[in-house]
C-alpha cells in the first residue's frame, strides 16, 4: 500500500528478552509514533551475529522473543512492519556499497563501537576485533537507509550510529545523486533508565528488569537493589543516587512526576516500604504487557505470519531503493 507518511526504522538485536531500559529508551516511543509514521521494526539478527557469530542458535532463539516483546507493549502489526534483517539481502548489498564511503579511522572513532569492544574483551582478545564488528555501523546505516527512513527512535547510546548514518547518506547523495533522506534520531521523552546498579541497563551486566519478569522476580530484584543512607524518599541524584535511580523507575511505571512521588512518600520515610510499593507498581505496569505476550506465546505461528508479511513488505521497499541506488551508481546493467 503506497503511503505518504514519513518513515521510521528502528530495531533490536535478538540477543535476549527486552527490559525496562528498552521500554524507556525506545519501545514507548515506537508505540506512540506508529500512528503518525510508517513504522519499520527490524529484528537485527545480522548485527547480533557480529558478536555472536560463534553461537548462531542463541541468536535464532531470541528472534521471536524480541518480536513478542514489541507486540506485547503495543506495536500493532496491522500498522507497523516487523521483519528479519537477514531476509532482506539488499541491506547486505547496501552495506558493501556504503563501506567505500567510510574510513577505517572513522569507524575506530565511533564511541559506541569503542565502548563495546572494551566490554567484549573476552570475544575480542587483546583489542583484536573482527572486520564485521568494526564495520557494523555501516551495516546499521544500511538498515536505516534501505527503506529511506526519516526518523530513528533510539536510546542515547545509539546517537553515534545515527550520526554516522547521516554522514554516509550525505556522502552517497553528494557523489552519486540524491537517494537518501538524512535520518534523525528520536530520543525518548521518558529519559534514560539506568540499571539496578546505576550502570547502563543491560542483560550482560545482570542489572535489568525484564518486561517478562513475574512479580516474584521483580520483588526480588527491587528488594536487593542498593539504597543510600538515610530514610527519606527524596529525588537527589547527587546525595542519594541509588534512591534517585529507583525513583526514576517509579516515575516510569506510574507516570507520576518526582514532586508527586516525594509527596506520596513524605510521611513514610522507609526505603523498605518504598521498595515494596515500587515492586508492586512495576508489576502492575507489566501485567497487561505480559498478558498480551502470553497470547502470542501460545500462538507462535501467528508470530511467524507477522514476520513473514512484514518481511515481504520490507523486501518491496528494498527493491524500490535498490533500483534508485543502481541507477545512480551506474550499475543498472541490462534492466
Ligand atoms: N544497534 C541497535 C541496538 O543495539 C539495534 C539496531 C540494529 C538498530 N539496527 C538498527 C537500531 C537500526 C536502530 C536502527 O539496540
Amino acid at each position: 500500500m503506497p503511503t505518504t507518511k514519513k518513515r521510521i526504522l528502528t530495531g533490536d538485536r535478538p540477543t535476549g528478552k527486552l527490559h525496562l531500559g528498552h521500554y524507556a529508551g525506545s519501545l514507548a516511543n515506537r508505540v506512540s509514533l506508529q500512528d503518525v509514521y510508517d513504522t519499520f521494526i527490524m529484528v537485527a539478527d545480522v548485527q547480533a551475529l557480529t558478536d555472536n557469530f560463534n553461537h548462531p542458535e542463541f541468536v535464532r532463539q531470541h528472534v521471536r522473543e524480541v518480536v513478542m516483546d514489541n507486540l506485547a507493549v503495543g506495536i500493532d502489526p496491522s500498522r507497523a512492519t516487523l521483519f528479519i534483517q537477514s531476509l532482506v539481502p539488499e541491506i547486505a548489498e547496501l552495506t558493501v556499497f556504503f563501506s567505500n564511503l567510510v574510513t577505517l579511522q572513522r569507524l575506530q572513532r565511533n564511541p559506541t563501537v569503542k565502548t563495546e569492544i572494551q566490554e567484549k574483551g573476552r570475544l575480542f582478545k587483546g583489542g583484536k576485533v573482527t572486520y564485521g564488528f568494526l564495520g557494523y555501523p555501516i551495516s546499521q546505516a544500511a538498515d536505516i537507509l534501505f527503506c529511506r527512513a526519516h526518523l530513528v527512535p533510539v536510546g542515547e547510546d545509539q546517537l553515534p550510529m545515527i550520526e554516522q548514518t547521516r554522514e554516509i547518506a550525505e556522502k552517497f547523495n553528494a557523489i552519486y545523486g540524491d537517494v537518501f533522506p538524512l535520518p534523525e534520531a528520536k530520543m525518548s521523552s521518558l529519559g534514560r533508565l539506568a540499571g539496578l546498579d546505576g550502570r547502563k541497563m543491560s542483560k550482560s551486566m545482570n542489572n535489568a528488569i525484564y518486561l517478562s519478569d513475574d512479580p516474584a522476580a521483580v520483588q526480588d530484584k527491587i528488594k536487593t537493589a542498593r539504597t543510600d543512607s538515610g530514610s527519606e524518599i527524596k529525588f537527589d541524584p547527587e546525595q542519594k543516587p541509588e534512591i534517585a535511580n529507583l525513583m526514576t523507575y517509579y516515575k516510569l511505571v506510574t507516570g507520576m512526576d518526582m514532586k508527586a512521588i516525594e509527596q506520596d512518600f513524605a510521611n513514610i520515610k522507609s526505603y523498605a516500604t518504598f521498595k515494596e510499593q515500587l515492586a508492586k507498581a512495576i508489576s502492575a505496569f507489566l501485567a497487561p504487557i505480559q498478558e498480551k505476550r502470553k497470547e502470542y506465546e501460545k500462538d507462535p505461528a501467528r508470530v511467524d505470519d507477522i514476520l513473514r508479511a512484514g518481511t515481504a513488505r520490507a523486501l518491496q521497499e528494498a527493491k524500490t531503493t535498490m533500483a534508485l541506488v543502481r541507477e545512480k551508481m551506474k550499475i543498472d546493467y541490462f534492466i
